[in-house]
């Protein structure tokens, strides 16, 4: 989809897009953290600013430039993240939550590196729940009117998953990937649904994340008005 000139759709809105994967740290060397390359929240933040919007993207552990025009606030971990995406969610017409948030974090930080003892086997790593940033956007809607977008990757029955999830988040769209072996990560393509909570559906075929990112706001945009 090669839009020649941007259209502004999108000016006098904020939009707050997260992108990348939040890291967990065990010690100051080690850390839990995911596959994602936040290449889909940039893509998000890039088109939405060509479209006119302002644009915070809150950005965990992405190795990109940051947009053009774009306030990007760099996080670490699903705490800082979830901080930084309820302090510009506050007064923001869209938010987009595209990061991969781990879902749990060690129990225990350790301040000295962790060690090996003798040629004992290792303790177990206790872990406990991260928060669920998206749901709680998604129940509080700091702004009126204000859209809520979320992203799953799912394996096996990919719709049905989906659609459960998107009520369980109470978002009012949720794009769908499929993952497998080579799919989505890192990858510079993109295939998805995305379902609305109006039961819309709308495919988007395998193509560059620019093309989903440019579905996404055209979904957004309609539901602003
Ligand atoms: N998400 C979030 N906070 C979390 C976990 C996920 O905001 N602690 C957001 C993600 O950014 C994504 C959406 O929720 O937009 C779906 O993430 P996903 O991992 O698929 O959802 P989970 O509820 O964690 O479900 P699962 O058990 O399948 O991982
Ligand atoms: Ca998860």
């Amino acid at each position: 989809l090669a839009r020649g000139v941007a259209e502004p759709d999108l000016a006098g809105r904020h939009v707050v897009v997260s992108a990348g994967g939040t890291r967990e740290p065990l010690d100051p060397v080690r850390f839990l953290g995911n596959r994602s390359s936040g290449k889909q929240g940039y893509a998000l933040a890039r088109t939405a600013a060509a479209r006119g919007a302002r644009v915070t993207l809150v950005a965990a552990n992405a190795s990109l430039p940051d947009p053009a025009g774009v306030d990007v606030v760099p996080v670490g971990t699903a705490v800082e993240l979830r901080e930084a995406m309820l302090r510009a969610a506050a007064d923001a017409d869209a938010v987009v939550m595209a990061a991969a948030v781990a879902d749990f974090r060690p129990a225990a930080y350790a301040a000295g590196k962790i060690k090996k003892k003798g040629d004992q086997e290792p303790a177990p790593i206790a872990l406990v729940r991260n928060p669920d940033i998206l749901a709680e956007i998604a129940a509080d809607r700091p702004r009126s009117g204000q859209v809520v977008v979320g992203f799953a990757a799912e394996t096996d029955d990919v719709l049905a998953n989906g659609r459960a999830k998107l009520k369980r988040k109470g978002c009012d769209l949720l794009v769908v990937n499929e993952v497998g072996e080579r799919k989505t990560f890192g990858s510079e393509e993109n295939e998805a649904v995305v379902l609305g909570a109006d039961g819309s559906e709308t495919p988007v075929a395998h193509g560059p994340k620019e093309a989903l990112a440019e579905t996404v706001w055209d979904l957004v945009a309609e539901r602003l008005g």
